[in-house]
């Protein structure tokens, strides 16, 4: 279908005069060019854009070169011959160029045979009809919306649709199936029926792609504004157990003596959406999702009193690391707040107790560190309890504790805190090369602080030193 109105999309001063520099080098060429993709998709539904998709039926590397030369000497073009594909990077604006393709996939591997095709050649071999949409950047019908798969009515029905025959579309290029659930996630739409059919039965494709474009999708639906969308349709897709088999082990309930306990995979799709309104931050959100994966590992029955997960947390927070190396997650400082949040996420709980010390407090701002704010919010959002009366009281209970956690700050300086006597001055003091005793005694004093036996002072830990110092058989040097 062919919307013989031209279509006026919000653009940038920048991206404006960057479309006519495309059309006056695409009509120096004489190569019919057009808008396409994510950009069109996303201006139409008025979302913030970034990268501009621009085919031409021709020679894509060729149009790119005589665009970089129309905007400037010092743009450069990257172009990858055996695809056919360029890119130019202009002030913020990445623009990708290709020449109209037909293409179809072998059966085990990604790399497409490329033949040259017609715009619609091209529009049919895009995975969905939302980004199969075109605008004209030609003479003759410029800014003219070329729409032959009713993307146009897709958007406004906020439906998920392949252009060709699902499996096909998916089978051509496996990630696909990712998408569609990202863009579900994203954007809110729903998959058309056909389609998510068609990703239960091509799942096991995901296989021949690689780690990172998965991950990659992965964490676009962690980032939307609720992920669970994207995760359950993960899950019902029977994506979820090929990419990420422990959540899996989160699914379900068991009953005995007639005592269940929660769905743990339902409950963490619940906390991470209670996280994602509160930040945008990725790291936060991925603690949200494996904050119970140590549940299965732990879980026991004990008769007379129930389920119980004893040190879910401890196990939850080893599995992290291995979690993110198999996803290709970061594995230094990221994995490590994950981490730390998973073998923290109890511990306000325990605090919302009466008689709480204050040494308990200082001991969770020692070991939460900085990272205090974002465990405190991450416990807020673990709780899921449909009964609001619940809710208030758990909540008011934390703020007690945030409370708590202000005072105790505010007169210990605990966050980021190291202890007043070093080890080197342990060392020196002693005439000690590093050893055991060192770190029993810098442990010792630490301890003592905490608890709140000394004051958090130089002269106190000096002394408390020494004194230790002599049930280990040490003297000092001088
Ligand atoms: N595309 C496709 N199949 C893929 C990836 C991309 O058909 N596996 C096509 C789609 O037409 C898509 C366009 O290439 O719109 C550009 O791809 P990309 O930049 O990866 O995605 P966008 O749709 O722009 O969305 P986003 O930027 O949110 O990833």
């Amino acid at each position: 279908m062919i919307s013989k109105k031209p279509i006026d999309i919000p653009c940038t001063l920048q991206e404006r005069k960057v479309l006519e520099k495309i059309a006056l080098a695409a009509q120096g060429l004489g190569v019919p060019a057009y808008l396409i993709g994510g950009f069109v998709r996303d201006k139409l539904l008025e979302r913030r854009t970034k990268d501009m998709d621009v085919v031409c039926v021709g020679d894509g590397i060729a149009l790119a070169h005589a665009v970089a030369e129309s905007l400037g000497e010092q743009v450069p073009v990257n172009f990858f011959k055996t695809y056919g594909t360029a890119q130019i990077k202009w002030n913020d604006l990445e623009i990708e160029f290709v020449g109209a393709r037909k293409e179809s996939y072998r059966q085990h591997s990604r790399n497409p045979e490329v033949m040259a095709g017609t715009l619609r050649d091209d529009q049919l071999r895009r995975d969905f009809t939302i980004n199969a949409l075109a605008i004209s950047l030609n003479d003759d019908d410029y800014g003219t919306l070329l729409d032959p798969f009713n993307g146009l009515a897709d958007l406004e029905q906020k439906i998920i649709r392949t252009p060709l025959e699902p499996a096909q579309t998916f089978s051509d290029d496996p990630l696909r199936m990712m998408r569609a659930i990202r863009f579900a996630s994203q954007l809110q739409f729903n998959i058309s029926e056909p389609a998510f059919t068609a990703i239960q039965e091509n799942a096991e494709r995901i296989k021949i792609i690689s780690q990172e474009r998965i991950t990659d999708e992965l964490n676009k639906i962690m980032l939307s504004a609720k992920p669970s969308v994207g995760l359950d349709l993960l899950y019902k897709g029977g994506l979820l157990k090929i990419i990420f088999p422990q959540m899996i082990d989160l699914v379900g309930v068991e009953t005995q003596d007639g005592k269940g306990h929660k769905d743990n995979f339902y409950h963490t799709l619940q906390v991470i959406d209670n996280i994602a309104r509160n930040t945008h931050d990725l790291w936060l959100r991925w603690a949200a999702l494996l904050h119970d994966i140590g549940k299965p590992a732990t879980k026991k029955f004990e008769p007379g009193h129930g389920w119980t997960f004893h040190g879910h947390d401890a196990v939850g927070g080893k599995m992290v690391p291995r979690i993110f190396a198999r996803l290709k997650l970061p594995q230094h400082e990221k994995m490590r707040l994950v981490k730390k949040l998973v073998e923290l996420h109890l511990r306000p709980i325990g605090l919302t107790k009466e008689n709480i010390t204050d040494s308990a407090i200082r001991r969770l701002l020692f070991d939460a560190g900085d990272d205090i704010d974002a465990l405190m919010m991450l416990c807020e959002a673990d709780i899921t309890s449909k009964n609001k009366a619940k809710v208030k009281r758990y909540l008011e209970n934390f703020e007690l504790v945030r409370q708590r956690l202000k005072e105790v700050e505010e007169s210990d300086r605990i966050r980021n805190w190291q202890p007043p006597v070093t080890g080197e001055l342990i060392m020196e003091t002693f005439g000690l090369s590093p050893c055991r005793q060192v770190g029993d005694l810098k442990n010792a004093i630490r301890e003592a602080i905490l608890d709140g036996e000394i004051a958090n002072t130089y002269e106190a830990a000096y002394a408390f030193m020494l004194e230790k110092a002599k049930a280990f058989n040490l003297t000092p040097v001088k």
